[in-house]
């Protein structure tokens, strides 16, 4: 199949119409699109056929046990896929769509178990991205959508990781430029009392806890529970995501200590031949005798480490060097979710000094 690479600018021209048309005609047709979103690029089809969402696994190469996402246009959406919208579902939605937040809720018998992985709960999220908006409302399609990328490499931050990835499985990429947030939703499941985060993002269990009062952490994505057997209520945090080919792991110190470190190592792994990458920031990037030193933001805006570090993790594959070491970017208000993406891809390795 020859895929189609659509270039969206928000501007509200007569090509741009088309251009969504086109799409949505393919959407309802049972055809998949990719598309971005304020979060990362989503690979959709229409929720509501079973065929879609079994294109989308297809397509991913995803295990199908793995439930997807339903983008939705406006609230009146809800009524058809979920049974109940409990009071404190009601509230999140006011306060953060559209927006990065996904919510887990009872689904509507209408929602196919295809599109569900089997569950009886459905995951919603409202999307800002001016183009995923036009997607959806001008198809009137809710949209299933998991990230645009092969299962098991970075999410897609760019129209071209997407093509990457899946150049001639799909019929159309559109591509609206690099994304704002670069990494995914946060995902609160509200079927129980209390809140539960089942995957941290840039809405922060803080922000969540000012809206509808105590939330929870899913104890199986805490850091000291990993080598623990629980199982995380989100089945795909439970898959080992974006490992670079490379061995990757995160030094953790005060920033001399850490590039002195990575040093000493670059310089052993230099006698055994072998090849040594660094992912540094701005202010850190001059400390580091690697050959390759990649700069994935500054850490005045930890918002440009999160909108880099897919580019950067897929960066390190093209690179194929042998070792690749990292600063850790605990710190503010994205900390958690980079972090919580970063030591996946590092297979928890990390060096304390
Ligand atoms: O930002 C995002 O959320 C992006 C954009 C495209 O919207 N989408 C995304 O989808 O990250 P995906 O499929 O890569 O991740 C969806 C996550 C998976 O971990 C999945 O297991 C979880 O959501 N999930 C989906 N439905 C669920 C449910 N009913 N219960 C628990 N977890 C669910
Ligand atoms: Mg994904």
């Amino acid at each position: 199949m020859d895929t189609i690479i659509y270039k969206y600018e928000t501007a509200d021209t007569k090509e741009q119409k088309k251009i969504i048309e086109h799409a949505g005609q393919i959407l309802r047709e049972g055809g998949l699109v990719a598309f971005p979103t304020e979060t990362v690029y989503g690979l959709g089809g229409d929720a509501l056929q079973p065929e879609a969402s079994q294109k989308i696994y297809g397509a991913k190469g995803r295990p199908s046990d793995n439930p997807l996402i339903i983008h939705i246009g406006q609230m009146s959406d809800l009524d058809q896929l979920v049974s109940q919208i409990p009071e404190k579902a009601l509230a999140l939605a006011n306060a953060f769509w559209p927006g990065p937040l996904t919510m887990i809720l009872n689904k509507s018998s209408k929602v196919p178990y295809e599109t569900t992985g089997g569950l009886d709960t459905v995951a919603l999220r409202m999307p800002s991205h001016p183009c995923a908006r036009a997607l959806i409302m001008d198809s009137g399609v809710c949209i299933a959508a998991p990230s645009a990328n092969t299962s098991g490499r970075p999410s897609p931050t760019t129209a071209e990781h997407v093509r990457e990835d899946l150049d001639g499985k799909i019929p159309v990429i559109i591509d609206g430029g690099k994304v704002g947030i670069g990494i995914e939703s946060t995902i609160v499941d509200l079927t129980e009392d209390v809140p539960v985060i089942l995957r941290p993002g840039y809405i922060t269990g803080e922000m969540l806890e000012a809206v509808v009062g105590p939330v929870r952490v899913d104890p199986a994505i805490l850091e000291e529970n990993v080598n623990k057997d629980f199982a995380p209520k989100a089945p795909g945090m439970k898959y080992k995501h974006y490992a670079p080919k490379g061995d990757l792991t995160i030094v953790e110190g005060e920033p001399q200590a850490v590039a002195e470190t990575i040093n000493q190592l670059t310089h052993s792994h230099e006698m055994e031949k072998k090849t040594v990458a660094v992912i540094a920031t701005e202010e850190t990037r001059s400390l580091y005798k690697a050959p390759i030193v990649l700069s994935i933001g500054t850490r005045a805006s930890e918002e440009t480490i999160a909108a880099n570090l897919y580019d950067i993790l897929r960066q390190m594959d093209t690179l194929k060097v042998d070792y690749i070491y990292s600063e850790s970017f605990a710190d503010g208000h994205l900390g958690r979710a980079i972090m919580n993406r970063l030591l996946k891809a590092a297979g928890y390795q990390v060096i304390q000094l």
